[in-house]
């Protein structure tokens, strides 16, 4: 492991390799680890991705998990993936050029010209007082690399842009972005930063169909919640809000 100088309030710790930054990141949550700890690693032998996914996770990549300890309930603090995802669109913004090629698809990853380039994995803990004990947001993005397992519908920075990046330039890019996107968070909650994650999202207004469990729900992407919940519109123009499912288009 070597250390980071702590910068923007994060202390990056470096590995160059890890089973997965997630779970490096929650042990030491558990044992009292302050916030700002970002546990980064050169790759990921059991990286996990949503949906109980593995996340490949070879070299070239970048795997990072930030712990933070917001002062909110553990269901406000679930919006800081939102944030997260935005915070990585952010940072890639100066190396694909075009805004409008990198979007945020609900609830969490970002895609590059419609292909999956990152996701974000949140785990935390309430501390049985209604707050949040701690939050892991854990970051992958291909930035070299689109993994062959999820080889359909992924890519990497590098293959739609030509651009090679180093993943330490976008993870400081992307700490900067954080820590300025989680002071407003923090100061005036996830209302501050929807209509910044509604500027670049993808497919509000289309057609979709959102998968929870064993279920299959078809609607229009009407909207964001305040809460960072999606609002599907069924077919007699009834608004339903879900806070979790995976969203596909068409
Ligand atoms: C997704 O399914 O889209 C979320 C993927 C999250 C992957 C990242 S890589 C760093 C961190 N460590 C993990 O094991 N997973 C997350």
């Amino acid at each position: 492991m070597s250390g980071g100088a702590p910068s923007r309030g994060f202390v990056v710790e470096h590995y160059p390799e890890v089973a997965s930054t997630n779970d490096l990141a929650r042990q030491r949550a558990e044992r009292g680890a302050e916030e700002g700890l970002v546990i980064l690693a050169d790759r990921q032998v059991a990286g996990r991705g949503r949906h109980g996914r593995a996340w490949d996770s070879p070299l070239g990549n970048l795997y990072a998990s930030v712990l933070l300890r917001p002062r909110a309930p553990l269901a406000s603090s679930a919006t800081l993936s939102l944030v997260a995802a935005l915070a990585v669109i952010e940072a890639l913004d100066p190396f694909v050029g075009d805004r409008s090629r990198l979007r945020a698809k609900w609830p969490n990853d970002v895609l590059l010209d419609g292909n999956k380039t990152a996701g974000v994995l949140l785990e935390g803990a309430d501390d049985g007082r209604g707050n949040t004990a701690w939050l892991v947001i854990g970051i992958g993005v291909n930035v070299a690399r689109a993994p062959e397992a999820l080889a359909r519908g992924t890519t990497s920075v590098q293959a739609a842009t030509g651009v090679a990046v180093t993943p330490r330039t976008v993870l400081d890019r992307l700490l900067d972005g954080l820590a300025h996107r989680y002071a407003d968070w923090g100061e005036r909650g996830f209302t501050a930063l929807r209509a910044a994650w509604l500027a670049r999202a993808h497919g509000v207004g289309s057609a979709v169909t959102l998968r929870l469990g064993d279920e299959a729900i078809q609607g229009r992407f009407a909207d964001l919640g305040e809460d960072g919940s999606l609002l599907l519109e069924n077919e007699l123009g009834c608004l339903t809000r879900y806070t979790a499912g995976e969203l596909f288009f068409g």
